[in-house]
């Protein structure tokens, strides 16, 4: 839990950065690329499995845990997906 703390709020910098450079350094139309996808769907998995977390620790019933499980897993899937899309479209 106190990775996450650190680690969604950096995930979410990441992204915004990464909208920001398309946007306003280099004058590209946004959310257009496949590493984009793969990044959206990340955001999506990091923030659900962080709520779901929250939950799990306040004492939530255990039939979170598959779907806490479930949204981590699939965010490190898509962010690694996120991260060879990311490769193939430096600068
Ligand atoms: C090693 C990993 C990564 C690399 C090498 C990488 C690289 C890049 C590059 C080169 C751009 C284009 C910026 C520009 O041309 O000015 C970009 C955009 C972007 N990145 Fe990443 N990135 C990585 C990981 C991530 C992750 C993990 C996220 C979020 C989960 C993310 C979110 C974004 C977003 C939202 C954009 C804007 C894309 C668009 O609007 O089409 N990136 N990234």
């Amino acid at each position: 839990m106190r990775l996450a703390r650190v680690f969604v709020p950096l995930v979410l910098i990441g992204y915004g950065a990464g909208l920001a450079s398309m946007a306003f350094l280099r004058d590209r139309a946004i959310l257009e690329s496949v590493h984009a996808v793969f990044a959206s769907l990340a955001l999506v998995g990091f923030i659900t499995g962080a709520v779901l977390g929250g939950r799990l620790a306040r004492g939530a019933g255990l039939r979170l845990r598959a779907a806490h499980l479930l949204a981590g897993s699939l965010a490190l899937l898509f962010g690694l997906g996120s991260v060879v899309a990311g490769l193939a479209i430096l600068p």
